[in-house]
């Protein structure tokens, strides 16, 4: 009994050991990319879907931090301009709205709802008029094993939102991207992408809805449209690429239930096993800004290396087929 109590304390013990020793790398993986040079980015011009949480707040402070202009694209414009406001406080240690001699760059919030195509179209209508460039888009923003729901213009929503908005926005946004040359595209997938298929005979999930596989789907046709749209930029000296982030401690499982009980074993293991955001935003931030991805195009990475994909992701008749699709389902069609 006795051996039995001191094992348990033990393994315990070992436990909170390992737990904190993993904390303490991903602790040291951030000071790490804190050594970038601060003024990399000064003079450009980066626009991030979804910039208020998670993943796209952490590039957003990353990329500002280098000296980037960078625009926040998000839905709730209350959410996005405390995000804002705390960013700065972060950044300049004030409530300062504009660079300053530390060479922090500039931050600027936009509405934008990937929902609804009007607003896409709204949205990049004013960035046309009032920015003179663009040089980096980061397709971040997601949603994530919602509820059955629609778009505004009826699309299933994580289809709607995961491929179509970024497709739409993507495709307007192209000419201010090309005459900023060079510059890139960084696309936010998932490796979830192998458990979807694209069912062209049901992309609204209309004859049937699956939350998992409908996320999956969405994040296969990130994939799938990074790859066509590397092919049609082939000259331009504008970059596409895609990645997944890992698993990160966002509010991206908003929609998933975690029995209350449950909810401290739950924070404990996303604790220790969970990247922090600004761990999980590092591909993106490599992919935005690193001089040794200058040119890449059409390639798949995760931790900041280009990795393998499965053979559905590379289809190039599929993804041509989705292409075409896209563009009638977001009335771009010429
Ligand atoms: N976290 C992970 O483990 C993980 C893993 C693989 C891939 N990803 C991908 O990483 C990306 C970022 O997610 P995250 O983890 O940072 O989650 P998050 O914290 O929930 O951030 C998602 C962002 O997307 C925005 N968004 C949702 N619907 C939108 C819409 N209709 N229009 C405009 N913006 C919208 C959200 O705005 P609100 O705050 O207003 O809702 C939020 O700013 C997503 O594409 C996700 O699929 C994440």
């Amino acid at each position: 009994m006795a051996l039995a109590a001191a094992a348990a304390v033990l393994a315990a013990l070992g436990g909170a050991l390992w737990l904190a020793a993993s904390r303490f790398v991903g602790l040291r993986a951030q000071r790490l990319h804190g050594s970038r040079d601060p003024s990399h980015m000064h003079g450009k011009t980066v626009l991030i879907t979804g910039a208020n949480s998670g993943l796209g707040r952490a590039t957003a402070a990353e990329l500002l931090r280098l000296g980037a202009r960078v625009i926040m694209g998000c839905r709730d414009r209350a959410r996005a301009e405390e995000a804002a406001r705390q960013l700065r406080r972060e950044l300049l240690g004030t409530g300062a709205a504009e660079p300053d001699a530390r060479g922090v760059g500039e931050l600027v919030v936009r509405e934008l709802d990937l929902a609804s195509l009007r607003s896409v179209r709204a949205f990049c209508h004013e960035l046309l008029q009032e920015e003179p460039r663009l040089d980096v888009l980061i397709n971040n923003a997601g949603i994530f094993q919602c509820p059955y729901m629609k778009t505004e213009d009826g699309f299933e929503m994580q289809f709607g939102v995961n491929h179509l908005g970024h497709f739409l926005l993507t495709n307007l946004l192209l000419g201010l991207l090309k005459s900023s040359a060079p510059s890139r595209i960084v696309v936010v997938s998932s490796k979830l992408y192998k458990y979807g298929d694209i069912n062209f005979d049901d992309l609204n999930s209309e004859q049937s809805y699956n939350k998992s596989f409908c996320y999956s789907r969405s994040k296969l046709a990130n994939i799938l449209f990074t790859r066509e749209l590397a092919h049609r930029l082939e000259g331009t000296n504008v970059t596409v690429n895609v990645l997944h982030p890992g698993i990160v401690r966002t509010n991206l499982g908003r929609y998933i239930h975690i029995p209350l009980l449950a909810k401290p074993l739950f924070n404990l293991v996303s604790w220790a096993f969970f990247k922090t955001p600004l761990e999980g935003a590092q591909t993106s931030i490599y992919l935005a800004s690193s001089p040794e991805v200058e040119g890449v195009s059409g390639k798949y990475f995760g931790d900041c290396k280009e990795e393998e994909l499965l053979p559905k992701a590379m289809d190039e008749s599929v993804a041509r087929k989705l292409w075409d699709i896209s563009e009638v389902m977001v009335g771009i069609l010429k």
